[in-house]
């Protein structure tokens, strides 16, 4: 079974290939109406379950219009309206929607959801983010960064703010793409330290800083999210806040990193707060690209699940 549950555990030969599929379909659509059925509708027959415990834009819908592309149909489920969110267990919907769909998406809070979904589903199941990663996200990264500056492999990705999901991803993306991270943020909201070994121990170079004008010398990427994860309970905001300001990402930070270093956050965008408007809307940033991304990438993430 081909589930996508995560970067580190997937085959960095997978993930090559979805890029690379990835870069194909988008090319071959390049100038058609969006609407347009892909040359192969590889999913004609086919029915994708989206669900969602959390609030989402791009994720659902790149999902939505990925699976329409590809011929396919889907139907968007919010957990709330859901059995799974009135005591059914996740065992059982995991059972259910299995003899009913092709392949499950789903945004969840605990990894343990996700996980205990995929064991018991017999068809794949795709992370649509946890509060411990966001995959998706990070396919739609590399493939954005690699179609403005070329192989990943190498480069020095610097992540500023909190040690999120979805700086969780990156980092085990630097393990399977090859590249070096550097973690600019307050020790209270430092990443996993078992991610950062992992991607240790393939190879990477893996830095902590708590300075981040000294972190982004060198950049070939900086990267920023929100400073309150969705996960993150309100009354956590105010400290968090004062703990994340000094890291930033504004003109002068863009500045230290150098003209070549590209921006990117996965948005929703707090401007003002971890990105400046100035940042945001200037050269280096290539934020509307990344979200255009998730629809070509996560059509190739559902195509390897499905083996088609
Ligand atoms: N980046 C991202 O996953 O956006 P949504 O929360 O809008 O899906
Ligand atoms: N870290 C953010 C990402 C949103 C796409 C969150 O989990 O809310």
């Amino acid at each position: 079974m081909s589930h996508f549950l995560d970067i580190n555990r997937t085959a960095p030969e997978d993930l090559r290939a979805m890029i690379d599929s990835a870069s194909a379909m988008k090319t071959a659509r390049a100038g058609r109406p969006r609407a347009a059925l892909d040359d192969a509708p590889v999913l004609d027959g086919h029915m994708v379950a989206l669900i969602f415990e959390k609030p989402s834009t791009r994720t659902r819908v790149s999902f939505d219009v990925g699976v329409r592309q590809m011929g396919g149909q889907s139907l968007v489920l919010t957990g709330s309206e859901m059995q799974l969110g009135h005591g059914e267990s996740i065992a059982d919907t995991a059972r259910v929607l299995s003899r009913y769909v092709d392949l499950i998406m789903i945004r969840t809070f605990a990894e343990d959801t996700l996980l205990e979904l995929a064991e018991h589903a017999t068809v794949p199941v795709i992370n649509g983010l946890t509060d411990r990663s966001h995959p998706c996200q990070i396919m739609a990264d590399i493939l954005t960064y690699e179609e403005h500056r070329g192989s990943i492999a190498g480069r020095k990705v610097v992540w500023c703010g909190d040690g999120n999901n979805v700086c969780a991803s990156f980092l085990h993306a630097a393990g399977r793409f090859g590249f070096d991270m550097t973690f600019a943020g307050p020790e209270a909201l430092d990443p996993e330290a078992e991610f950062i070994g992992e991607a240790r121990a393939a190879g990477r170079k893996i830095e902590i800083s708590r300075d981040p004008f000294e972190a982004v010398q060198g950049a070939d990427l900086v990267v920023s999210d929100t400073w309150l994860s969705m996960h993150d309970g309100p009354e956590t905001r105010e400290r968090r806040h004062n703990l994340l300001k000094p890291y930033q990402v504004n003109e002068a930070l863009m500045e230290a990193a150098g003209p070549d270093a590209l921006f990117m956050h996965c948005l929703p965008a707090h401007r003002g707060e971890e990105v400046t408007d100035a940042v945001m809307d200037g050269p280096q940033s290539v934020v509307f690209d990344e979200a255009e991304n998730r629809l070509h990438a996560q059509k190739a993430v559902m195509r390897w699940c499905l083996g088609l």
